[in-house]
């Protein structure tokens, strides 16, 4: 196990990143990539969890690829806030990575100017917005306010709006859940990123986070549908600009350099 000064180390912002981690919910959305960039087969990341892990090289940079895994008892994609904790934990155990990316889909909202494939970096609070704690100091605790870290020249070099990220465990959205989005400006609805920021937190790993469109939250057409029509498009998307990210950072950024 690395000591507290060990690991302050490798996650100082001005060491090269020569070990990042890429972490997807779904196969799908993350897969284009991991074939793109021509990461090895998929391996287990921790014995008895179905979460996997493709690694390979990107310039001078060591890329793991991780994705939550198929659950055994379900056979689909372990999506939710509770699998990315896990996951999280893990991962930064496992591959002592200097920066986590989580990358994903998510829904958007046309009120601020979302559209299907519209990429965000999240820039304002990630936050949870079903967890309804009623109870002096827990209510805080429910919603988990974490303050993103801005990534601003990655926002300036690969053109990325940015904004609130709010996680939580439904795809669809209640009347509640829909006031707290506009009281917040949520630009991107997800179902892990705030669980991410949390452990990353704790464990001082810096996280960057990439969500693209596939269904507006503030439109009449439930989720689900337009989810699954604009799930492969919108991963394209999502590709295309996480590989920008990627292959960047292989010519050997810090994680000062994204940021700046
Ligand atoms: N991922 C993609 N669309 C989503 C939605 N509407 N809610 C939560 N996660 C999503």
């Amino acid at each position: 196990m690395l000591m507290y000064s060990e690991r302050m180390k490798t996650t100082s912002p001005h060491v090269k990143l020569d070990r990042i981690a890429l972490l997807y919910a779904m196969k799908a959305e993350g897969t284009p990539l991991a074939e793109r960039l021509g990461l090895d087969a998929e391996t287990e990341l921790h014995r008895g969890l179905p979460a996997r892990v493709r690694q390979g090289r990107v310039g001078r940079t060591e890329v793991f690829l991780v994705f939550n895994g198929c659950d055994p008892v379900h056979d689909v994609d372990r999506i939710g806030l509770e699998h990315a904790a896990v996951t999280t934990w893990v991962l930064a155990e496992a591959l002592k990575p200097q920066i986590i990316v989580n990358a994903g889909t998510c829904g958007g909202f046309q009120a601020r100017g979302g559209a299907i494939g519209t990429t965000y970096l999240a820039g304002g609070d990630y936050l949870i917005h079903d967890h309804r704690i009623p109870l002096p100091g827990f209510d805080a605790l429910g919603i988990s306010r974490l303050p993103a870290t801005r990534f601003r020249a990655v926002e300036a070099r690969l053109n990325l709006p940015i904004g609130p990220v709010s996680s939580g465990s439904s795809l669809d959205a209640t009347e509640a859940e829909r006031s707290f989005f506009e009281k917040e400006g949520v630009v991107a609805k997800d179902m892990e990123a705030a669980a991410i920021a949390r452990v990353a937190a704790d464990l001082h790993i810096p996280l960057m986070t990439m969500k693209a469109v596939t269904d507006l939250v503030d439109h009449p057409e439930p989720a689900e549908d337009a989810f699954l029509r604009n799930l492969q498009s919108t991963t394209m998307k999502l590709t295309d600009h996480m590989e920008q990210l990627v292959r960047w950072i292989g010519e050997g950024v810090t994680e000062a350099d994204l940021k700046n």
